[in-house]
């Protein structure tokens, strides 16, 4: 990164929409490839109105995951026809703004949920699309805490209640059943476990097809990870490998349409944290740079464990030290990463905390106190 961002107060988010458009013209190359594909950006990744027109632009559709996020998404300008609402808890004023503003489909969780939104679609004198999300039982192999398809966990319909389910769906009067929607996790990397996805949706739609169940949509979730190590070498994920794992796999029957829902994958690399050494501290064992920000702007390293590489951008010096990057917070979990290796670094140097664009900004707090991050894109600074 050869920005100077010495001059701008600190922590921000800087966001290169030069890459956010290389990485959302490689989807669309792709996906020109596949007539019945179409990509819902998963709006909880990151929902900063500077990047949402260029998301919008692309032409992509919108998932969303709480009333706030469809508000969003309208206030961006995406076409309310091309909204996807998931989530298990869904209030019922949440459900009425979906409603009203007739969303492609509520990808439904459970059968009480089924049933409240049978019941205000009645009273909204209106029909609510539906997608059944079914859990598939699928381990993708991606950190515990971002797993979801699973049987152990809460999300979606057990696959042993598919049937019921289908059935109370087609009675229901104020219910048009459009398809199914599966999301098995998020950050992962290896192929096989989107064919284990495929493999499994393959054996429902035989099951399906058994009893006479067509179905228009299948909704295959997200989850394609990032490359959080070499995020200058791996900048755009491989969205070709993606889009043909699920071509080659996924055994459609005629004029269904293939849904994703991408989020990471589109957002991740071109989001960067910028932050500032204020102090550098020798403890007993440990030398810490002591940074700007702190979990408040960037939860991911003390949630999850998670790795985003950290490079000094202001430093020229020529000697190398080891640093537990810390922040601010009064919480022990308030480290970005231990040992990392630095040039030698001082007060005031400026470091890059790299591939935050996803579930940084987003999952900001105010938790002592501290003001949200700011942000600015490359046609700004
Ligand atoms: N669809 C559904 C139903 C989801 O739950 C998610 C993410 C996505 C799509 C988008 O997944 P993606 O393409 O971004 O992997 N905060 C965590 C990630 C949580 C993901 C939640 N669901 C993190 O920072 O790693």
């Amino acid at each position: 990164m050869n920005k100077d961002f010495r001059d701008i107060e600190t922590p921000f988010y800087y966001y290169d929409t030069v890459l956010l458009q290389a990485t959302l013209d490689a989807i669309c190359k792709e996906i020109k490839l596949y007539p019945n594909f179409h990509v819902h950006y998963a709006l909880k990744a990151n929902a900063n109105p500077k990047i949402l027109p260029i998301i919008q632009r692309a032409g992509l559709g919108v998932d969303c995951v709480s009333g706030g996020e469809i508000q969003t998404a309208i206030d961006a300008h995406f076409p309310t026809n091309s909204i996807v609402y998931a989530g298990v808890g869904k209030t019922d004023k949440e459900i009425i703004l979906g409603l009203r503003n007739r969303i492609f489909c509520f990808n439904v969780e459970s059968i009480p949920e089924l049933e409240v939104i049978n019941e205000l679609a009645a009273k909204e004198n209106t029909i609510a699309n539906v997608c059944l999300r079914i859990n598939p039982d699928v381990e993708p192999h991606t950190h515990m805490n971002i797993i979801t398809g699973m049987a152990e966990n809460k999300f979606g319909i057990a696959m042993s209640d598919m049937e019921k389910v289908i059935l109370l769906a087609s009675t229901l009067p104020h219910i048009h059943f459009k398809g199914l929607h599966f999301h098995i996790g998020s950050q992962i990397t290896q192929m096989g476990d989107f064919r284990a996805l495929c493999e499994r949706i393959n054996r429902v739609q035989e099951w399906l097809e058994a009893r006479g169940i067509q179905v228009e949509v299948i909704n295959v979730g997200g989850g394609l990870g990032i490359d959080y190590q070499n995020p200058q070498v791996n900048a755009i994920p491989d969205f070709k490998e993606y889009f043909q794992t699920y071509a080659q796999y996924l055994m459609l029957r005629p004029n269904q349409s293939v849904h994703f829902e991408l989020g990471r994958s589109i957002v991740a690399q071109c989001g960067t944290l910028i932050t500032r050494v204020l102090y550098i501290k020798k403890g007993t064992y440990k030398q810490f740079a002591i940074v700007d920000a702190g979990m408040t702007d960037l939860i991911r390293p003390a949630l999850y464990h998670a790795f985003h590489r950290i490079e000094n951008i202001s430093s020229s010096a020529q000697t190398y030290e080891l640093y537990d990057v810390v922040g601010p917070i009064c919480e022990s979990s308030d480290i970005f990463d231990y040992d990392v290796q630095l040039p030698t670094t001082e007060r005031g140097d400026m470091l890059a905390i790299r591939s935050a664009g996803a579930y940084g900004e987003t999952m900001a707090s105010t938790y002592n106190g501290r003001a949200l991050p700011k942000s600015y894109t490359d046609k700004e600074i």
